[in-house]
């Protein structure tokens, strides 16, 4: 088979063979696929769409592209949560400390920042010394001393994916049920997964905008998880303005801190809510939604999540104070509000955007992130706001950034007469 068939093949729109995704796949793994190739393949991936089967192959392609962890020494039900993306997504952050207050296992690997969205693997780098290229020996030792590791990808696990995902990162290729399939479920079916649960995002933030292409990807991935033989929760979750008032690397570990220490905006506290009772639920931990959440209230209001985070942290290596003392004087430039009234909308997808133009995302495949940069929106949909209040503030190292990066931040952001109620956050659940 020769590589630049495959990627004529799939061009003109026609379905490709288990043996031709298989072939595509191990050539990644064995340098025989360059850069340029995968992004040929990613882009007709796109343009022309990827059939069930496909997706399928692709997937189990990626998985077996590393090792699948053997985590059966661990006697607790193991089980993790993903998010298909979002701007000022840190739950990832606030779950991982409550589960390990309960009796099961959070082996969590993450992804980097992809498109527009940010990543738990660059919020947690961030914090100075944090490792999350951890070997099984680490996981193990974590998964016993905490119940949870948080890690990023190495060669071992699903590095087809590794490599593809920077790819798609910088070449407009995200958006693409069948990729999002094979990346997110790739990565879990070597976790050794008694339950998955998804966080689908919905809405103008999201790379699945409109609540019909959310349920097709719902339903690709289930597809893909029922054949693997893993439990799969997915819950649609409202992407309609970022999460919190904090984006940007360090700043979400800041806004973590302070909401696991009492001072949780409403919109986090919610979807950690439900994205906790999901996974305890499908870990037949509690028999009920309603004793599910009161446990898990329990532990986030008597200060044991933020004493688990902390321990967490240092476990992997993590130094908080010197992070704090390290992002402390970091430039800012505010935005104030030119009108009163309403604020009515927000372009979360261009908010992502602009924090990518000052440096909290990358341009391209070696740039390097700025982990203090980002934006602290002051007000949200739905807040009552005076002309001459501070509207939002840009942070970044390099202030010539600003300019430009204000100029487009404002035009995200819609001020009217009338009241707008802030969008519903928790829009479905499908347990499958
Ligand atoms: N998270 C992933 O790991 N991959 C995607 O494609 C989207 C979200």
């Amino acid at each position: 088979m020769i590589i630049t068939e495959i990627l004529k093949k799939k061009r003109d729109g026609f379905e490709l063979s288990e043996q031709e995704i298989n072939f595509f796949i191990q050539g990644l793994s064995n340098f025989n696929v360059s850069d340029i190739q995968s992004a040929a393949f990613l882009m007709a991936c796109c343009t022309k769409g990827l059939s069930k089967l496909e997706v399928k192959f692709l997937t189990l392609a990626m998985r077996d592209s590393g090792k699948k962890f053997d985590f059966s020494s661990i006697k607790k039900p193991k089980v993790d949560k993903h998010s298909t993306g979002g701007v000022g997504d840190k739950i990832s952050l606030l779950i991982t400390p409550i589960l390990m207050s309960f009796d099961v296992a959070v082996p969590m690997i993450s992804g980097r920042g992809l498109g527009h969205t940010g990543g738990t693997v660059d919020k947690l780098e961030s914090i100075v010394g944090f490792n999350m290229s951890l070997n099984y020996e680490e996981y193990l030792r974590l998964l016993n001393s905490n119940g949870v590791f948080m890690a990023r990808q190495t060669d071992d696990i699903a590095p087809a994916d590794k490599k593809l995902y920077h790819i798609r990162d910088v070449t407009g290729t995200v958006e693409s049920l069948g990729l999002i399939t094979a990346s997110i479920l790739s990565k879990k079916l070597v976790e050794d997964l008694d339950a998955l649960v998804i966080d689908m995002k919905v809405g103008n933030g999201a790379f699945m905008q409109d609540f019909d292409s959310a349920r097709q990807l719902a339903q690709s991935m289930i597809d893909v998880a029922s054949e693997s033989g893993l439990k799969m929760r997915v819950i649609f979750t409202s992407m309609e303005q970022p999460l919190g008032y904090k984006i940007g690397n360090w700043l979400e570990i800041e806004e973590t801190i302070s909401a696991l220490s009492g001072k949780s905006p409403k919109d986090i506290e919610e979807i950690t809510f439900k994205l906790c009772e999901g996974m305890l639920l499908s870990a037949n931990i509690f028999e009920n939604q309603s004793i599910a959440q009161n446990k898990i209230k329990e532990v986030w209001e008597s200060g044991r999540a933020y004493n688990n985070f902390l321990k967490m942290i240092k476990s992997q290596g993590g130094d908080l104070d010197l992070s704090i003392e390290k992002y402390k004087n970091y430039p800012q430039f505010t935005i104030y509000c030119e009108k009163s009234g309403y604020l009515q909308h927000i372009d979360t997808l261009y908010t992502g955007i602009v924090c990518i133009m000052i440096g909290a995302g990358r341009k391209d495949i070696n740039d390097r992130i700025d982990y203090g940069a980002g934006i602290i929106l002051h007000k949200k949909i739905g807040d009552k706001i005076e002309k001459g209040e501070k509207l939002a503030s840009l942070i970044a190292k390099d202030k010539s950034l600003f300019s430009q990066a204000a100029d487009l931040l404002k035009s995200c952001i819609i001020i009217g007469d009338d009241y707008l109620e802030a969008p519903k956050l928790i829009l479905d659940e499908w347990i499958i």
